[in-house]
């Protein structure tokens, strides 16, 4: 069972228990239930707790198969002005709004053959990555649940989330934001309105009050008027790293002084393979950083480190295993790999593949679905971390090898380039596991294993540097940062 105790930050709550796909009678469930929404055409729009007008209607287009998933209806500058002076943060007391966001973790729960589908349809995920976005969503909901006591709310919080975890993400910042008792008012990234309105109406189903959470759907403009707003007294921003430098200047040129932005941002994540190594555990571990979700996290793996001793069997090891992979449509439960998020996505990333395949960089790369927006899993190879322009968000995994006494340049290089998310590295010395996760600076360092799928409560996530400016979510610090703090006082 679990300990009980007034340890704050370790109340007593336990992670959601999820769905084991290995198991057939689970498979079986899961299908059952997500099956009835595989047609399912979803509308959404701005959730609001006032009337106002709003803004032109589009069609939400599934990234594998280009079919429609449902439409969304945008928001308006109006739109948001209204919603901005329609929020009231809760009446409700920390014990009540601890039960409405447990209540709606179950709900979230309820509801998994419907989220399995949007998950699917809407934002590409596998059904193993949307097994594991909804764990995390209800952990998150359930963890900060545990933490509504402590000092006042700030007030109006916007929260502005990424497509990448459409339903975790989204998830997170608003409920540590509810948590503390704020009103929040939310822009879902465009590209997963859908499922963001699903989890909205899921929310108020629970209790929360309509004027304390309302659902903003829109692209930067709508970002922009609600980082500009005066009524807005904090902002919580997960994106890259660029958008975050743009909310900042806009919070500190409209807001009030001081007020808070938690931004959680790209990276530029590696990893150091020695000689040393278990390949087998390596290559598994590689092959899932960098290519699960289709490199679609901002965890993922970018530049990888192998000692030259051993770079040419592993990257025939590494070369073996991408073949195995399969990428597919994120419907079926065989698919290892869906598609990347949209067309814009696809185009970049292909561009960047296809100047390395120009320079003879390229090297590998399987074969995908010629429908849909797919990224081929591929391996260039580079120097090292500076020929990396920047955070390719894809199924792209960069290759360097470097030689047992440069290891300390390596980590210099990993650590010049002033982002610090995740960090992993493969060794069966422990003085060197010593050496270098004291040397990196990165939020999150795994050892012997993959470096993505942080877990609630276990494993705080976030970056320092140009990766985030911190506290870490799903972390005991976190919802803190969401409640108004006395001002020092002029003098001391
Ligand atoms: N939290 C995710 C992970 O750990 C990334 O956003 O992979």
């Amino acid at each position: 069972g679990l300990t009980r105790g007034p340890n704050l930050f370790a109340p007593e709550r336990a992670n959601s228990e999820g769905f084991d796909l290995t198991d057939r009678p689970t498979i079986a469930r899961v299908e059952a239930a997500r099956t009835p929404f595989e047609t399912t055409t979803w509308a959404a729009g701005p959730l609001l707790a006032v009337a106002a007008s709003a803004g032109a209607t589009e069609d939400v287009l599934n990234p594998a198969t280009l079919a429609k998933t449902g439409e969304i209806t945008w928001s308006s500058a109006e739109t948001v002005a209204a919603a901005a002076s329609a929020a009231q943060p809760w009446s409700a007391t920390p014990r009540e709004r601890a039960a409405i966001l447990n209540k709606a973790a179950d709900l979230y729960e309820e509801n998994f053959g419907e989220v399995f589908a949007l998950l699917a349809r809407e934002a590409g995920k596998t059904q193993l990555d949307a097994v594991a976005e909804l764990r995390e969503a209800v952990d998150f909901l359930r963890y900060y649940a545990a933490r509504t006591e402590g000092a006042a709310p700030q007030g109006v919080f916007a929260c502005i989330s990424p497509w990448n975890f459409p339903l975790a993400i989204f998830t997170g910042q608003l409920s540590a934001a509810l948590a503390a008792g704020n009103a929040v008012l939310a822009k879902p990234a465009e590209q997963t309105s859908l499922i963001a309105y699903r989890a909205v109406q899921l929310l108020h189903e629970a209790g929360v009050p309509a004027a304390v959470l309302q659902l903003l759907p829109g692209a930067g403009d709508v970002g922009a008027a609600l980082t500009s707003n005066p009524a807005v007294k904090g902002v919580a921003f997960t994106g890259s790293t660029e958008t975050a430098q743009i909310i900042h200047r806009s919070i500190a040129k409209h807001l009030a002084p001081g007020t808070p932005f938690i931004a959680e941002t790209g990276g530029l994540n590696a990893m150091i393979v020695d000689s040393t190594a278990l390949p087998e555990q390596a290559v598994r571990a590689i092959v899932e950083s960098a290519f699960q979700s289709a490199g679609q996290r901002c965890s993922a793996l970018r530049c990888l480190y192998v000692q030259e001793d051993i770079a040419p069997h592993f990257t025939e090891m590494l070369k073996g295993a991408m073949d195995v992979l399969k990428p597919g449509t994120p419907w079926q439960l065989s698919t290892d790999l869906g598609p990347v998020i949209d067309a814009e996505a696809k185009d970049g990333i292909a561009a960047h593949i296809e100047r390395a395949r120009a320079d003879g960089r390229l090297l590998h790369e399987i074969a995908v679905p010629a429908e849909g927006h797919f990224i081929a899993p591929t391996l260039i190879k580079v120097a090292g971390i500076d020929d990396l322009e920047r955070e390719i968000f894809g199924p792209v995994l960069h290759i360097a090898t470097f030689k047992s006494s440069e290891l300390d340049k390596v980590i210099d290089a990993i650590n010049g380039r002033g982002y610090g998310l995740t960090f992993g590295l493969q060794t069966r010395i422990d003085d060197r596991v010593q050496h270098v996760t004291e040397r990196v600076h990165a939020g999150n360092i795994y050892v012997n294993r993959n470096q993505i799928g942080a877990i609630v409560g276990s494993q705080p996530f976030g970056g320092e540097g140009l990766s985030g400016t911190g506290p870490k979510a799903g972390g005991p610090l976190y919802v803190d940062r969401f409640r108004a703090h006395p001002a020092p006082q002029a003098g001391t």
